[in-house]
């Protein structure tokens, strides 16, 4: 099928779970999901953001529907500082500059992270200490430089094995598991930022999930602050080669996002996607905008969650087919922009 037919059949689809039978009032109403949201009393509705100058959608849709962004590679080591004590911050102001001046949230991503983390801190073979004193220089002029301005910080990413177990990371090997409790504190020194342990692959209250809940019991029993969890949430609406199977069902997203909420932190989508096997076709579609439906209705079951945050605005740009060959059109927008029905199954679900 043609793409741009799917596009048409799409915009039916949508139109016909959206509009108000009775009334035309309704039907060219603009819709935004994160009124929606904070309407159903709760904070925002975000997306990752490459800011592109050329795309002239986005700051629209961006006004239009999301009252949260997350740069998404701007504010990683490689891109703040390349070498040792040499801080590269241009790319990363625009984005806080933006929030401010547009009044969004931001949600700041990321301090302590093995992956996008330069060949000199990986390969230095730094001892515990050295390595520590480069965590704190790192998170005092990263984290510090925008004190005041993220609503959140995602202190520490993926510090887990499937198993539930820490990744060998060179924070890890070299620090120990007392790295995550030390990042913590550090990030609580130099920022007013809530902050977050964000990872992938915890949504189905696994055995990752309980690795997560163990982080927080940790980083707590340190006497270090630690605000809340962040389930990124990259998911499949249809098993996949790469997803292990089908999209877990809302009890046991609720469940997951209970193994850490129920300790005492917020919780968070912060990196929404759900992928399929492309081509999209009206029917897969119709199953994604489900998809999006039931992760929104989760999260709208558990009172500390406080908001969600989609991993980009169009399919155009999305990271997935890049990274999982054959799997892709994963967001809320088409390559063209469009609302596709994933937007109004999200827009269904996150309403009270
Ligand atoms: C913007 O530029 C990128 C390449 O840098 C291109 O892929 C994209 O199609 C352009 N978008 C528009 C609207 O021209
Ligand atoms: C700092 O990093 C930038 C970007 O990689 C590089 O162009 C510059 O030469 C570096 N400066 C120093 C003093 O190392
Ligand atoms: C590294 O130093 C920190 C802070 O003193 C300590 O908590 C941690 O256990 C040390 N790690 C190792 C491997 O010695």
């Amino acid at each position: 099928m043609h793409f741009s037919s799917i596009v048409a059949a799409s915009l039916a689809l949508a139109s016909s779970t959206v509009a108000a039978p009775h009334s035309n009032k309704g039907k060219d109403k603009p819709t935004s999901l994160y009124k929606a949201f904070r309407e159903s009393g709760r904070s925002y509705i975000g997306t990752a953001w490459t800011m592109r100058a050329n795309e002239t959608a986005e700051p629209k849709i961006i006004k239009q529907d999301f009252n949260s962004i997350t740069p998404e590679n701007a504010q990683k080591w490689e891109s703040t500082e390349p070498s040792r004590n040499n801080f590269t911050f241009e790319d990363s102001d625009r984005y806080v500059e933006y929030a401010k001046k547009h009044s969004l949230q931001i949600r700041c991503h990321n301090l302590v992270w093995h992956s996008q983390l330069p060949a000199w801190v990986t390969d230095g073979k730094f001892d515990n200490h050295t390595l520590i004193s480069i965590m704190e220089n790192h998170i005092k002029n990263l984290a510090g430089r925008y004190r005041k301005d993220c609503t959140q910080w995602d202190v520490v990413n993926e510090a887990l094995n499937e198993d539930g177990t820490y990744r060998e990371s060179v924070w890890y090997t070299t620090i120990g598991e007392a790295y995550l409790p030390i990042a913590f504190k550090l990030a609580a020194k130099y920022s007013k930022a809530k902050l977050f342990y964000n990872d992938y692959n915890i949504e189905s209250n696994n055995a990752k999930t309980a690795g997560a809940a163990r982080i927080v019991k940790l980083i707590k029993s340190y006497g270090v602050r630690i605000d809340g969890v962040g389930y990124q949430a990259h998911l499949a609406s249809e098993t996949t080669p790469t997803s292990g199977g089908p999209l877990p069902s809302q009890k046991v997203l609720e469940a997951a996002l209970h193994a850490t909420a129920d300790l005492g932190v917020d919780v968070a989508y912060t990196e929404i996607d759900i992928r399929m096997n492309t081509p999209a076709t009206p029917a897969k579609l119709a199953v994604q905008a489900e998809a999006y439906k039931t992760v929104a209705k989760s999260c709208l079951a558990v009172k500390r969650c406080i908001g969600m945050t989609v991993w980009g605005i169009s399919d155009k740009y999305s990271w997935i087919p890049g990274v999982f060959a054959g799997e892709g059109a994963a967001l809320l927008f088409d390559e063209d922009y469009n609302k596709k029905p994933a937007y109004y199954g999200f827009l269904a679900g996150l309403k009270k």
